[in-house]
């Protein structure tokens, strides 16, 4: 089963909702695996976006990150990385379509409440930096058998 990791920022954490924020991602029948509260230290930013090292918005992203407690979640399901992304919505808060979670709670291109994984390589790589394989929880929800059918496990 599909893997990604989703990060739940420090707007989330600042404006009380974390718990709805997870519940839609419960709601919708993806397995929490692996969940964490934690500060992001500006190594920790440097390492998960270092692919935006060089551009003109890292120092404020990083400051942003670091500025108040995260949590970190692991999410399975089948194509968990595609549909967590779709959940999530476009970058900007004002760009994002109404019904995802950016296009609901954000009007912000860096306040944008969540981070997710955009490929299974990166949740691999993500995973990682916040995570050992000892904070995974393998389960088997008794209402899997309502989720999908047999043929779609
Ligand atoms: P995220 O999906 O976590 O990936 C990189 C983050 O950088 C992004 O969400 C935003 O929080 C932030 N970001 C992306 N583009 C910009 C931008 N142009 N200006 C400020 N922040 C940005």
């Amino acid at each position: 089963m599909e893997r990604t990791f989703i990060l739940l920022k420090p707007d989330c954490t600042e404006r009380g909702l974390i718990g709805r924020i997870i519940s839609r991602f419960e709601e919708k029948g993806l397995r929490l695996v692996a969940m964490k509260m934690l500060r992001v230290t500006p190594e920790v930013a440097k390492k998960h976006y270092a692919e935006h090292l060089e551009k003109t918005f890292y120092p404020g992203l990083e400051a942003f990150i670091t500025a108040s407690p995260v949590v970190a979640c692991v999410l399975e399901g089948p194509e968990v990385v595609r549909v967590v992304r779709e959940m999530v919505g476009a970058t900007s808060g004002l760009k994002a379509a109404a019904g995802t979670i950016r296009g609901d709670y954000s009007s912000s291109r860096q306040m944008n409440l969540v981070h997710a994984s955009d490929s299974v390589e990166s949740s691999g790589r993500e995973i990682a930096i916040y995570f050992t394989p000892s904070d995974m929880h393998d389960w088997d929800p008794a209402l899997a058998c309502w989720l999908q059918a047999p043929s779609e496990a």
